[in-house]
């Protein structure tokens, strides 16, 4: 792939960190001071993904977070071979500090070579510590730039919504610091599924993140062992897109069943193709099973 047909796309992030500490009220204020979302649609709903734009330097930027808060979620996924995580942000709860499930979430976000940008959580209640959080964390390799390291923290309040802004400018300076976040967005669509469910009236219901190429209503696509057509694309506030290009989410119908989370999507041929593929995976899987099943006679 040539060098110059990589376009800048905007990082995926996923919110980690200890039980209560915030993940999802974070992920909630977050999605709440997305203005233009606010605007457009009202009511957003959850459909495992979003995105946020901020400004940075002046320069609107794009951001996508993954909300499916937890690293059961992140583990589950790179089982499946969905790596989609480029920046981690770590919630850790000022009045509590550093707690089992904390570690477990560094240890997966530094096995996967994804960088953390560390909240410090709940700056508003009495007995919070942020200092204390830093001394904790820079044990486990995470040392604060104003200690001479190169991790990013910053002081919050989800509840109040305070410094979120300045959270959200050091994911980005972070993502820019580290990472070199280009695609190809004039190619077939490739990505991983979220989320997926059976809806009563519009069938598979699958959010997808597009990871490289552009994704169109009418492409025939392939997630894990299910196929179909893309018969139409919504936005997180239920708006129909025509096109969805690399770290966009996007809910996507047509699938004839329904995808697991972590699946691949592909764009195929043609509907054909589409199927084929789809039929020859689903031969493997019945095959594996049959030879477990046999195993264990
Ligand atoms: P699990 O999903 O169960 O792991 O928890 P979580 O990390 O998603 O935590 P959640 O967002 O549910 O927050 C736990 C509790 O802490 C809730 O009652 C929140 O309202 C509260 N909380 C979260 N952030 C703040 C904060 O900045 N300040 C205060 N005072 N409370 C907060
Ligand atoms: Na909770
Ligand atoms: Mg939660």
């Amino acid at each position: 792939q040539d060098d110059e047909d990589l376009q800048p796309r905007p990082p995926v992030v996923t919110v980690m960190g200890h039980v209560d500490h915030g993940k999802t009220r974070l992920l909630d204020t977050i999605r709440r001071t997305n203005v233009i979302a606010r605007e457009a649609g009202g009511i957003t709903q959850r459909i495992g993904a979003y995105q946020v734009t901020v400004e940075l330097e002046g320069e609107p930027r794009k951001i996508t977070f993954l909300d499916t808060p937890g690293h059961e979620a992140f583990t589950a996924m790179r089982a499946r071979g969905a790596e989609l995580t480029d920046v981690a942000i770590l919630v850790v709860a000022a009045d509590d500090g550093v707690m089992p499930q904390t570690v477990e979430a560094i240890n997966h976000a530094q096995a996967a070579h994804v960088p953390i940008v560390v909240a410090v959580n709940k700056i508003d209640v009495s007995g919070a510590n942020p200092d204390k959080v830093r001394g904790q964390l820079t044990e486990f390799g995470l040392v604060p730039e104003e200690y001479g390291g190169d991790t990013m923290f910053v002081d919050i309040s989800a509840k109040q919504g305070l410094n979120v802004d300045k959270l959200l400018e050091a994911v980005l300076l972070t993502a820019d610091a580290e990472l070199d976040l280009r695609a190809n967005p004039d190619m077939d669509a490739r990505g991983a599924t979220v989320e997926a469910r059976l809806d009563k009236g519009r069938g598979a219901v699958a959010t997808v993140l597009v990871q490289s190429g552009t994704l169109h209503v009418g492409d025939a696509i392939v997630a894990g062992t299910s196929y179909g057509r893309v018969r139409a694309m919504l936005d997180e506030n239920g708006n129909p897109m025509k096109e969805a290009v690399p770290s966009s989410p996007v809910q996507v119908l047509g699938l004839t069943s329904v995808p697991t989370a972590g699946d691949l999507f592909l764009v195929a041929s043609d509907d054909r193709a589409a199927r084929q593929i789809a039929e020859k995976r689903q031969a493997t899987e019945r095959a594996a099973q049959l030879a477990k099943r046999r195993k264990v006679v």
